[in-house]
């Protein structure tokens, strides 16, 4: 089975050109002008974008948190990932131990067993995916086997400077995991905030009676993140080893960043669309929990620092951080036809430690920024393939297989209208959630079909993917961006 994409422009992270694309055995046969072959099928794509399926390297699908779950598993966030025009979704494995009385109970840390327990989960996939290992143990066992996640196609190892006594590792640990990292062609990447800091503000603000959602804020300020982003920067070049810096937030982050890769540090940058749109006056809002994610949301200085580093190619890539919550899981919403009600945000209703960290945006990524962002005037064409698709793939050793409009490449493939207008929102949105942070915002350009390996999955607003579907990707050692 053949297709032939005929006569869209192509964007690619460097150029813009029109052509026609063959698709043969799920990958890119050839890109040409005027291509024949002689069982294809030929659709017209004139006046058309073509992208790479874009790659989102930051999500946390059915991760069990606060006593409950977030709300996209591997079935319904990939669906929800691929209408917006994500292809390859990227999840963190969660660190845990085989316990005699079940599973799921936190210990020394077994990679194989967590590794093994998120294939189970993943075994719904829809798209292509990849695994990030969550590195929140540090010992001598777990030192010696870092290297067999290289094995298991498992090249990155976050950690945290924050969730002390629960995900954070000391800046020793920090260090040797990094050198372990270089020795193994691996990449650490660090969620920037200041643990001991966070950790004395909470319970004050507690004490003084301070509940709402706002004080989540409050109690994680942006220097944390900022001197936790010039900490990790500076860890990296000590140990010479690389490091990407997650769901960048703050302004002062991107300065920190800047100075470190001016001054030749392997050091890179990630940021979301939620840090450039939203700001802690949404968390004063009375819905304010749906804002909810750790880091938390800062303010208009901060969203425009954060473009800037987009625009000034300071930052290397978007992700979304996808972990979507219920805004009040009492209430049921349909999703295919089955009735769904997940425990959420209003489990903290009264307490905001207790508000479930984490917001959805996987649909939204690439529409949201290519509305506010591309036609905006804050980015180019070209740079919104590079961050949401191409970055990502080089990072993250897809590259060429993903990420990229070249023969050989696998054939994820986004035609995108980029005249559509649509009101966004819930009603467009397959993430299984009862809210949409971008609710009623006007979006001109929006994906019309997308292809996973040649297989069209979105048809417009027919889904013709399947649960299964995904395949596991094994990753290699990445590029330094
Ligand atoms: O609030 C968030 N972002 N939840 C997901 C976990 C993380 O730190 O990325
Ligand atoms: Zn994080
Ligand atoms: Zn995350």
């Amino acid at each position: 089975m053949a297709t032939i994409i005929k006569n869209g422009t192509l964007i690619t992270a460097s150029d813009t050109f029109v052509a026609d694309i063959l698709i043969e055995n799920e990958a890119i046969a050839q890109i040409g002008k005027d291509l024949q072959h002689p069982n294809a099928e030929v659709i017209d794509a004139t006046n058309k974008l073509i992208m790479p399926g874009g790659i989102d390297p930051h999500v946390h699908l059915d991760l069990p948190m606060f006593g409950t779950v977030s709300s996209d598993d591997h079935y319904t966030g990939h669906k929800a990932a691929a209408f917006g025009g994500t292809t390859t979704a990227m999840d963190f494995v969660v660190l845990e131990s085989p316990s005699p009385s079940g599973r799921g109970a936190r210990g020394e840390g077994d990679f194989q067993y967590s590794v093994d327990l998120w294939m189970e989960k993943s075994a719904k996939a829809a798209i292509d995916y990849s695994f990030h290992m969550n590195l929140t143990k540090f010992n001598d066992k777990i030192a010696k086997e870092i290297p067999s996640l290289m094995k298991m196609g498992i090249q990155t190892l976050k950690v945290f400077t924050a969730y002390n006594g629960k995900l954070r590792l000391d800046d020793g640990g920090i260090f040797k995991a990094l050198r372990i990292a270089k020795d193994n062609g691996m990449l650490m990447m660090a969620h920037c905030e200041n643990g001991d800091v966070i950790e004395s503000l909470i319970p004050e603000a507690l004490a003084a009676g301070h509940t709402s959602p706002e004080y989540h804020a409050l109690t994680r300020p942006a220097w944390g993140a900022v001197e936790a982003t010039l900490r990790m920067a500076a860890m990296a070049e000590q140990a010479d080893s690389p490091v990407y810096i997650v769901h960048m937030n703050v302004g002062g982050e991107v300065d920190m960043l800047k100075y470190a890769r001016e001054r030749g540090v392997k050091v890179m940058g990630e940021t979301c669309p939620q840090y450039l749109f939203f700001t802690i006056e949404n968390l004063r809002q009375p819905d304010g929990a749906k804002w909810i994610c750790s880091p938390p949301m800062r303010s208009k200085q901060d969203n425009a620092r954060l473009w800037e580093g987009l625009h000034d190619g300071v930052l290397q890539t978007i992700g979304t951080d996808h972990c979507p919550f219920f805004f009040d899981g009492t209430q049921s919403i349909m999703y295919e036809g089955k009735v769904i009600a997940i425990a959420g945000k209003e489990l903290g209703k009264d307490d905001f430690t207790k508000i479930p960290n984490g917001l959805p945006g996987i649909q939204d990524r690439m529409p949201i920024m290519w509305t506010y962002g591309v036609r905006a005037g804050h980015i180019t064409p070209n740079q919104f393939v590079a961050y949401n698709c191409t970055n990502p793939a080089k990072i993250f050793g897809l590259y060429p297989r993903k990420g990229a409009l070249i023969p050989g490449a696998d054939a994820d493939i986004v035609i995108w209208d980029a005249e559509k207008k649509i009101k966004y929102g819930v009603a467009q949105s397959h993430q299984r959630t009862d809210y949409n942070l971008y609710e009623g915002w006007e979006l001109t350009g929006y994906p019309e079909k997308v292809f996973l390996r040649g297989k069209l999955i979105v048809d417009g607003e027919k889904w013709l993917g399947k649960s299964g579907d995904g395949q596991f990707l094994k990753r290699g050692e990445g590029e330094i961006l």
